[in-house]
């Protein structure tokens, strides 16, 4: 039988006290687990989406600031509270858009502070830092687990589904977003093709979801992202199922650039447009897509191909990591409480507020 090499690729691991990012920026070549030894370096891991998607930045996050603080045990229960606070807020700026990382950081830093007033024993405060790094890690694997139950019906014999970016294993902590559902259904013997845009400018569908669907065996096709709409014109897509960096309170998704254009080809086309989001993604603290914070990255990833010029120098760039789809061009959203449909503002309160 074939390796499944997937297994051997854990996004974040903590063992021993110690915290391992698996950097994905050299898959689908090499597996390599790198070990996070100060703030700077996560910070720096997290920018360079060694470690990248949304659920994953939020739990690399949590341990990432054990990882800051961890030198600073000598500190007064006082000062140690604003040095997690001032490490919060520094591991905050790696990335901007996906809620994830600032959800996670602030649960962390209110831990804290709740320890803090129990016991302001400094190695007490550590301790329980830990453990809610643990127990962020643990429930992401459950809120996956959640989702890919609850959007296993969508997924028929036979069909075609088409996915954007990585919102799979390597996203998150187990099994993905988008993907939780299709992890499931081929666990269930259900066959379904996938079909994986490339998603320029950093390929995150070819180097990561291609290549994890492949590991476990689903059948995939890694098609670049000019190619969406022929395929459904084709008529080999029946649903699109994309992840979340951020849902706004009224259902507007922010996700990976080229999102909006699969949406806006979707509903050209009727087919269904759904988006697997965990609770930690919901953000109803903003009330639409567009008040959300979207990252500019640097213009060499537009005009260099790998090591290769590809523009002009002096050329001018947009180089945005994501845009927002509307709610309206959203079918339903996958929610670890099961899937929930128009009107978004009202359905998110009810499950979020
Ligand atoms: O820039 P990335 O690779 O972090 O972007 C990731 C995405 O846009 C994913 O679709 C999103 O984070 C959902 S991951 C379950």
């Amino acid at each position: 039988m074939k390796e499944n090499r997937l297994d051997q690729a854990r996004t974040v691991t903590w063992r021993e006290d110690k915290l391992f990012f698996l950097d994905q920026t050299r898959l689908p070549i090499e597996l390599v687990h790198e070990e996070q030894k100060s703030a700077e370096q996560v910070w720096d891991s997290i920018k360079k989406l060694k470690v990248r998607g949304a659920p994953a930045i939020g739990v690399a996050g949590a341990y990432g600031l054990v990882v800051a603080v961890r030198k600073h045990l000598d500190l007064s229960a006082e000062d140690f509270l604003d040095k997690i606070r001032e490490q919060a807020d520094y591991l905050n700026t790696s990335r901007p858009t996906a809620v994830n990382l600032s959800w996670g950081l602030k649960r962390m830093t209110a831990k804290a502070e709740a320890e803090a007033a129990i016991n302001p024993l400094v190695t007490h405060i550590f301790e329980k830092m830990k453990e809610e790094a643990v127990l962020i890690h643990e429930e992401d694997k459950e809120l996956s687990r959640a989702m890919g139950e609850n959007g296993l019906a969508l997924i028929k014999e036979g069909m075609g589904i088409l996915t954007h970016c990585n919102a799979g294993a390597l996203a998150a902590s187990i099994l993905g977003t988008a993907t939780a559902p299709m992890y499931l259904a081929h666990e269930k013997g259900v066959s379904f093709r996938v079909y994986a845009d490339e998603t320029r400018p950093l390929l995150q569908g070819a180097r990561l979801t291609s290549w994890e669907l492949q590991q476990a065996g689903i059948d995939v096709t890694l098609i670049s992202d000019n190619m969406a709409a022929s395929m459904m014109a084709e008529g080999l897509i029946d649903m699109v199922i994309v992840g979340t960096d951020r849902v706004a309170a009224n259902g507007d998704v922010c996700n990976k650039i080229g999102t909006l254009g699969v949406a806006i080809l979707a509903s050209y086309f009727k087919i269904p447009f759904y988006v697997a989001c965990p609770a930690s993604t919901v953000d109803m603290n903003t009330a639409e897509g567009k008040s959300i914070e979207i990252e500019e990255r640097d213009s060499e990833e537009i005009t260099f191909f790998g090591e290769r010029r590809t523009g002009p120098e002096g050329i001018k760039v947009r180089n945005p990591a994501f845009d927002v789809t509307p709610h309206k061009l959203v079918t339903g959203l996958i929610t670890e409480q099961g899937i929930i449909g128009a009107p978004y503002k009202e359905n998110l309160a009810a499950l979020y507020s």
